[in-house]
């Protein structure tokens, strides 16, 4: 199984996701952080998985960072809430995936019931995050996606959805046009999977 990591940070996701994947199967983290990827980079090195791949890049290109090859699942774990053009980047997570594949989403809202009395302070969090917690990115799975199963957890200030492909319902948008202004820093999907490359000792 081939499994797709978006915005995965430090690779927090990475143990688990191996295990999911099973025998044979293969992990690939995108995240544009530099910072985020050294510390997955370090993660990957010290554990020693050679099925744990980290790109940089923008998941709002994310054919140009992976490629045209398609995969089995897609995690996005608070990460649709920061990313600038979520909607893009969850449009061309979907176009990656074959049909059937699973997607899930985990992420942030405002807390609601009584839990309200909370919301100051999760806004705070959410800004010094980065995060927006009005965006509600796991409604994309519904759209997406058939066989849905949600939970809302800490009084509505975690979201879970998680769901199947449907090829009816996929690739609510056509691909976006990439373009790197000369000079530009960063979004090049480099691919940085030799820890070596991050002065990491293997
Ligand atoms: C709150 S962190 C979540 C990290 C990880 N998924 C986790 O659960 O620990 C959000 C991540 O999204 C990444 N990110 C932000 N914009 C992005 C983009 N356009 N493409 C890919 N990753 C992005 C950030 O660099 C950050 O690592």
């Amino acid at each position: 199984m081939r499994v797709l990591d978006i915005g995965c940070g430090t690779g927090l996701n990475f143990p688990l996701l191996r295990a999911a994947a099973g025998d044979g199967g293969v992990v690939v983290g995108v995240d544009t952080s530099t910072s985020m990827l050294a510390v997955a980079a370090r993660r990957i090195a010290r554990a020693r998985w050679s099925n744990v791949q980290i790109l940089r890049g923008d998941a709002g290109a994310l054919n140009q960072v992976v490629g045209s090859e398609l995969f089995d699942a897609a995690v996005f774990t608070y990460s649709l809430s920061v990313i600038n053009d979520w909607e893009w980047a969850w449009d061309a997570a979907v176009r990656q995936l074959r049909p059937g594949a699973r997607v899930v989403v985990v992420d942030l809202a405002l807390p609601s019931g009584w839990g309200r009395m909370f919301s100051p302070l999760a806004r705070l969090l959410c800004f010094t995050g980065g995060s927006d917690p009005r965006r509600a990115p796991w409604t994309r799975v519904r759209r997406d996606a058939t066989e849905v199963s949600e939970a809302v957890l800490r009084c509505g200030h975690v979201h879970v959805a998680t769901g199947t492909v449907n090829p009816a319902r996929r690739g609510g948008r056509r691909e976006r046009v990439w373009k790197k202004s000369p000079g530009s820093p960063g979004l090049s999907p480099t691919c940085w999977t030799s820890p070596s490359a991050w002065g990491c000792p293997v």
